[in-house]
């Protein structure tokens, strides 16, 4: 008798961005998808894009928003149709992370992080995990991953429907 195993991985999704606009716009996409209570784990190197990434999510909740980098503060707040906290845990140290209260921000809201290597497991495993990888000076892949939760809700949603332009 076979004894099921554990479920497989879903099949990454990949999008190729030729553009500081084309990241934003990615990013304005999957916005639509997004509830309350998600976690995008933005991962890969110092310029990759990330910041830009975030700029693209807060721009589709408030096409007023002036994102920057929240290296210093951690966590800076956009509002709109739901709540977006925009999370940088390069300088954190991995027992320094209780006082952020990302717990009760992600009641709240979408957490996008950067650095979400950093990131607790019992936060990690239900985010939609996104890899930025440096192809040239105008050109990154992103690579999107997802193991349960909400994170494969969102995964499915952008095989579905989100498209570099
Ligand atoms: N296709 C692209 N997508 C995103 N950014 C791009 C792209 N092409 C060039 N860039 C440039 O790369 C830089 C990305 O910077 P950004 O602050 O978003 O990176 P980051 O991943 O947040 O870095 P850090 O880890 O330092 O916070 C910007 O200067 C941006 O103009
Ligand atoms: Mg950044």
């Amino acid at each position: 008798m076979s004894v099921p195993g554990p479920a497989a991985p879903a099949t990454p999704v990949r999008r190729e961005s030729d553009s500081p606009e084309a990241t934003e716009k990615l990013a304005e996409r999957l916005a639509e998808a997004l509830e309350a209570g998600d976690v995008l784990s933005l991962e890969g190197p110092l310029g990759a894009g990330k910041t830009r990434f975030v700029t693209g999510l807060a721009r589709a909740f408030d096409p007023r928003a002036h994102v920057r980098s929240p290296t210093f503060t951690l966590v800076n707040e956009y509002a709109g149709r739901i709540p977006l906290f925009h999370v940088d845990l390069y300088r954190i140290e991995p027992g320094a992370l209780e006082p952020l209260g990302l717990d009760e921000l992600r009641e709240r809201g979408v957490l996008a992080v950067e650095w979400g290597e950093k990131l607790p497991a019992h936060l990690a495993d239900g985010a939609l995990r996104i890899g930025f990888e440096i192809r040239s000076a105008d050109s990154r892949t992103l690579t999107l991953q997802a193991d349960a939760g909400r994170g494969l809700a969102l995964l499915e949603a952008c095989r579905a429907g989100v498209r570099a332009s």
